[in-house]
């Protein structure tokens, strides 16, 4: 029988954990994007969405996440968090094109929904008075507050380069999307 020596044994062994951990990180890069109806589109991200989530408690890390992989199912023009610190929502993860970095309470579409304290959908952003235009791209928005013992400690802001684009659907699947973040 061939010796093992304890050099190779521990060669073999961190092998074997890099190509565990490897396939690890290829299935959480891995999303499944789907063409079909909204609804099918939803309900896919979102379970990978809870995959992506399980295990991990870091709220940054959480939040990057998400944005991503919304970004990469629906092609949104901009979608990302503002969180809310010392009286201001300030800009977290994002996908998309470089954004306003603080908002007041009550201005634009993110802070009128921090104030209500409920999602709101503008289906054209210059109807909406005081809309905050971070890129002149964007037609229509969808802002959904993440609401935890019952303050609001950040918005999730969608915006299209399309009017119209968000309805009670949306409004349906992202705030079951903002419910599953874990806060510790
Ligand atoms: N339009 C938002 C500002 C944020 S950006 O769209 C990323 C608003 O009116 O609050």
């Amino acid at each position: 029988m061939q010796a093992v020596s304890i050099d190779s044994f521990f060669y073999s062994s961190c092998r074997l954990k890099f190509a565990i951990v490897s396939l690890f990180h290829i299935m959480a890069e891995d999303l499944n994007i789907v063409i079909g109806t909204k609804k099918e589109q939803y309900e896919s991200i979102i379970s990978q969405i809870k995959g992506l989530l399980q295990g991990e408690t870091d709220f940054i890390a959480n939040l990057a996440n998400i944005t991503a992989a919304l970004k990469e199912q629906f092609h949104w023009l901009w979608i990302g968090f503002y969180l809310v610190k010392n009286e201001e929502l300030v800009l977290a993860p994002f996908q998309g094109p470089v954004a306003c970095t603080r908002i007041k309470k009550g201005r634009g579409v993110c802070g009128t929904a921090w104030a209500q304290a409920k999602t709101l959908i503008v289906s054209d952003v210059e109807k909406f008075p005081g809309h905050i235009a971070c890129s002149s791209l964007s037609k229509s928005e969808i802002v959904i507050p993440v609401i935890r013992n019952e303050e609001v400690i950040a918005v999730l802001d969608v915006d299209s380069e399309s009017l119209n684009s968000f309805d009670k659907d949306d409004k349906y699947y992202l705030e079951q999307i903002v419910e599953l973040i874990p806060i510790s």
